[in-house]
């Protein structure tokens, strides 16, 4: 084999950045017990080693929502506890917070919820039927602040569309931050994609946050610091409106 590939595999701009971040023991010790019944990786999906089929995953079909980038997996674990009837798939690249959320799951006896590792992009456009979820989440998700790193940030019109087409008819998309220019981008962006429309009757279109929604330490911190929290809720639309002739 040669030592250079000719053609290396493109990779695109990610909305994460690579760490080793090590776990403590203890997050070791609940990841060594509990990875197995909840988790897998997103690399094992891809390749097929383990099928995408949450049916499968979770024992029954029920209504699934893709949250992305759940950190900690605190507001997670509430969102799950709050809708037991509703299917819950965490992915998250970041090992020490799955570890924390694996510890939530078994702490509250959660069975609707499933981690899965790795980048959440590369499984909804690879993986995740059209026309599938109930809803997508995705909660403070890194601000990229500096304007040269501006193409790191998720939600971007391509995004979008893959968002709102993997969407079930009726399906959300929900997004929250604390950062002011990156939520006029999200709306901005949303408003533009043709397959979703905003919920909020709010004519400054933010929608109001949820009682399921637990104010995180992001949340605090950016209200200490007098940021202000923007909700936005939109729905994907049956199919794309044709204008009028
Ligand atoms: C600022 S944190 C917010 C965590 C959580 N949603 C909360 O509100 O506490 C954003 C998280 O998104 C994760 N992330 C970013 N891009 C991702 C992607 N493409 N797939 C999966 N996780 C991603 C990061 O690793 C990080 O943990």
């Amino acid at each position: 084999m040669s030592e250079v590939a000719a053609h290396p595999p493109h990779r695109r701009v990610t909305s994460f950045v690579h760490q080793r971040n090590r776990l403590t023991e203890g997050q070791a010790h609940a990841w060594a017990r509990l990875w197995p019944v909840y988790g897998a990786d997103v690399a094992d999906v891809l390749s097929g080693a383990l099928p995408y089929d949450p049916p499968a995953w979770f024992g029954r079909i029920a209504p699934l929502v893709l949250e992305i980038g759940s950190g900690t997996g605190e507001s997670t674990a509430a969102q799950a506890a709050a809708a037991p009837e509703v299917d819950h798939l965490a992915v998250e690249v970041f090992e020490p917070g799955l570890a924390q959320l694996l510890m939530r799951v078994e702490e509250a006896g959660l069975t609707n919820l499933r981690l899965l590792r790795g980048d959440a992009v590369d499984l909804l456009r690879e993986r995740v039927p059209s026309a599938s979820l109930a809803a997508i989440r995705i909660f403070f998700p890194d601000p990229w602040p500096k304007r040269r790193h501006h193409k790191r940030r998720l939600v971007q019109p391509e995004f979008a569309a893959l968002a709102a087409s993997r969407l079930a008819p009726d399906g959300t998309l929900h997004l929250a931050t604390d950062w002011a220019d990156y939520a006029a981008q999200m709306h901005e962006v949303c408003t533009a994609e043709p397959l979703l429309e905003n919920v909020t009757t709010d004519p400054d279109g933010w929608t109001p946050r949820p009682p399921w929604r637990p104010i995180t330490k992001f949340e605090r911190r950016a209200r200490a610091e007098g940021r202000e929290v923007r909700d936005l809720l939109f729905r994907r639309v049956a199919k794309v409106p044709t204008p009028p002739d």
